[in-house]
């Protein structure tokens, strides 16, 4: 991540990629605003976790952690698919962006999109695209 992305958060905010440690600061409590999660144990949480991690440069999940507590306030992925046209290129599909109900507004969203958008771009992507509900259209059109 460049130093000007994460600097536009201010002090408050710290962003950064998903680490083990988040399944206990919330992280999925932060996803089922965005849908049903389920119930998934911390064994479960670090299978998939380490199942990603070995798969380099196809998957960036990153969150917004906020300072004063330690809790995740925020997630968003980002995942790189591997095409044959445009001469072999990469496209980044932004995934599953959540803000935590309390901290939405703050403009903490954007700054997901935004740093998605950074990696997809200094990694190759031709281009980076996401699909969503015509309820959040405005919020991806901003
Ligand atoms: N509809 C219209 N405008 C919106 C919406 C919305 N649903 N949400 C935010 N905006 C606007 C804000 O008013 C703001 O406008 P401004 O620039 O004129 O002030 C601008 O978008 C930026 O808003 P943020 O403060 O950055 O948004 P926030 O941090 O609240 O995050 C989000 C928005 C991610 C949609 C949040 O409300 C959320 O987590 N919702 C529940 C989960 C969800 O629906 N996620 C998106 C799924 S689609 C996908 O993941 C690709």
């Amino acid at each position: 991540m460049a130093v000007s992305e994460a600097s536009q958060l201010g002090p408050d905010y710290i962003l950064r990629p998903l680490q083990l440690s988040d399944y206990r600061a919330g992280v999925l409590e932060v996803l089922k605003d965005l849908t049903v999660v389920g119930d998934i144990s911390e064994k479960r949480f670090t299978e998939q976790f380490e199942f990603l991690r070995a798969r380099q440069g196809e998957y960036f999940v990153i969150v917004i952690e906020k300072a004063a507590t330690g809790n995740v306030v925020g997630v968003g992925t980002l995942l790189v698919e591997r095409k044959f046209i445009h001469e072999c290129g990469l496209v980044g599909h932004i995934e599953d962006i959540a803000v935590a109900k309390s901290e939405q507004g703050k403009r903490l969203g954007i700054k997901i999109i935004g740093a998605l958008d950074f990696i997809g771009k200094r990694i190759g992507c031709y281009k980076n695209i996401l699909d969503c509900s015509p309820h959040n259209e405005q919020f991806y059109v901003k």
